[in-house]
């Protein structure tokens, strides 16, 4: 059979695995930094080990490497199959893979030592942005290519979610990016003051929404019914929430800047359109939980399926606390404190996570020409160790952080302060262990996938799989 009438797999696995790989990594780097918020001295006055360098390569590898991965595996996997086409350029789908592992390679030298455009998720100085723009329209070619030789009419759904956050993070990274450079290491964001802040929150909130949401919806909508083995609940409620949620993000940045010299009515904006955003984020976790219904059962045996919908309804959860994060009065309470991390990991740790555990574990087999993973004991077993770890990490920051919110708002009659700063330094130390230790869970939980993917690749072959039509049309 010829490569033509094979999907192509090389790339998705060799995608799959470095998710899996960057996935340990992050998450290791994320518990080397909750030791350090417990013991401050653990970097040992290395700098390259201290907790300010570390910090933006836990968020680079999680964000970017682990769940980079993880979509461009899933994006290649889906556009093929749904379009029943090998993928548009076998070299330039190759390209974004080796492409994209250099950007990953360069943010984990250049961050511990320091290089950085000081602005959060975009911290790369200008010559890695650079690659990563000429990989990222790579990505756009390859993807939309394949979308347009496609064999089957209709454009299913995943589709347009991988589609929206591909074309998106373009464009943010682009913008946001603009910077004058002074030396090979070091540049000056093209925006001056107030500008840059707004540009760089517009950018930050739709870096949560088309590269932690969009994309896994995109996942969600495909692998959800993959493993029910139902249609999706309605198709509709699958379209309206895609325009309404699209249209919304755009707008709801502002929230980031409450209360700073950014115009109060751009706040008010911003918090109508994050309370908005409420309505099409649980239509997609509806419509994704709803798509279970006449199979309800499957989820006491399922694993994967676990991972799956418990990942719906910690978006659900998140997507609800989101919103009433952004009303100025809550803000003022939650911004500055560990509430905002405990809200981060929900989305982090409950949706982002487990919606690639569950693509994931549906996928690695299949690209090896096997059924199901080695150990799909493990596959529970990952489960429940990563929901106790998710569960202790986000309570210990609630407490932690509507703790610390109150503390630095009590006053005395006379208005001085009730507590010092360190007295809520103090009071936050046991929240920090319990976050250690729900840090520590969840990173033996990849682990244990780190080991059951390893068993799963190595008892089976490396091959591409035979495009149904084609196959019949030879046969
Ligand atoms: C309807 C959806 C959502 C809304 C309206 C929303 C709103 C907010 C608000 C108000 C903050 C606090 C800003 C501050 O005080 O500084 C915040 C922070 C954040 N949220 Fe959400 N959120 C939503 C969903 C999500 C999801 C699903 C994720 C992750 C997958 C997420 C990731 C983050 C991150 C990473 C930050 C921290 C940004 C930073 O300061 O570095 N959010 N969000
Ligand atoms: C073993 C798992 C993890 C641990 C122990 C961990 C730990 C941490 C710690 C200690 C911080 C700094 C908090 C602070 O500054 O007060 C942090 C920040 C952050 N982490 Fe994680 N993390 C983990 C997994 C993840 C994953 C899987 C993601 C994303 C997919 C993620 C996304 C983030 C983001 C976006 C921030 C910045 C939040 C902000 O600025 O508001 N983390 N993490």
């Amino acid at each position: 059979m010829q490569a033509q009438d094979m999907y192509n797999y090389k790339v998705v696995r060799q995608f799959a695995v470095m998710s899996v790989v960057w996935g340990v990594v992050g998450m290791l780097v994320g518990v080397i930094i909750a030791a350090e918020l417990y013991w401050p001295e653990l970097s040992m006055g290395i700098p390259w080990l201290s907790y300010g360098r570390l910090r933006p390569l836990h968020t680079n590898a999680v964000i970017f490497a682990f769940g980079g991965c993880a979509l461009f595996a899933t994006s290649y996997y889906v556009v093929q199959r749904t379009s029943q086409v090998r993928i548009f350029s076998d070299g330039l789908a190759a390209f974004t893979f080796w492409g994209w592992q250099a950007v990953i390679v360069l943010a984990a030298i250049t961050l511990p030592l320091g290089y950085t455009q000081g602005k959060e998720y975009a911290e790369l100085e200008w010559p890695i942005d650079i690659l990563i723009a000429v990989v990222w329209i790579s990505y756009a070619i390859v993807f939309f290519g394949t979308l347009a030789k496609r064999k089957v009419q209709h454009i299913y759904v995943a589709n347009w979610f991988f589609g929206a956050f591909i074309l998106t993070v373009a464009l943010l990274h682009v913008v946001n990016s603009a910077a004058v450079p002074v030396s090979f290491w070091k540049s000056y964001s093209a925006y001056a003051g107030v500008q840059d802040a707004m540009v760089q929150w517009w950018y930050g909130h739709n870096a949560v929404g088309f590269f932690l949401t969009a994309g896994f919806l995109g996942m969600m909508y495909y692998f959800i019914p993959k493993q029910a083995g139902r249609p999706i609940y309605s198709y509709r409620l699958s379209v309206v929430p895609f325009w309404a949620l699209i249209f919304t993000y755009m707008w709801a940045g502002p929230h980031h800047l409450h209360y700073t010299a950014l115009p109060d009515w751009t706040q008010s904006l911003g918090m109508v359109f994050s309370l908005i955003l409420l309505a099409p984020s649980w239509g997609g976790m509806i419509n994704g939980i709803m798509t279970l219904s006449g199979a309800w059962h499957k989820l006491r045996t399922d694993p994967i399926l676990k991972f799956l919908i418990v990942s719906l309804s910690f978006y659900g959860m998140s997507t609800f606390e989101g919103p009433m994060m952004s009303i100025k009065t809550v803000n003022a309470l939650s911004h500055y404190t560990d509430w905002t991390i405990g809200h981060v990991h929900s989305g982090a740790l409950g949706w982002v996570g487990f919606i690639s555990f569950g693509s994931l574990y549906y996928l690695i087999p299949r690209l090896v020409g096997r059924v199901e993973m080695h150990s799909v004991r493990a596959i529970s077993l990952h489960f429940w160790i990563a929901t106790i770890g998710v569960v202790l990490y986000i309570a210990a920051m609630w407490i932690a952080g509507v703790m610390q919110g109150l503390m630095w708002r009590a006053t005395y009659g006379d208005g001085t302060l009730t507590y010092s700063f360190v007295e809520g330094v103090k009071a936050t130390y046991p929240f920090y262990a319990i976050r250690l230790a729900g840090g520590v869970l969840y990173l033996s939980g990849m682990l244990i996938m780190a080991w059951n993917v390893t068993k799963t690749m190595l008892a089976g072959r490396a091959q591409d799989a035979p495009i149904p039509g084609f196959a019949m049309a030879h046969a």
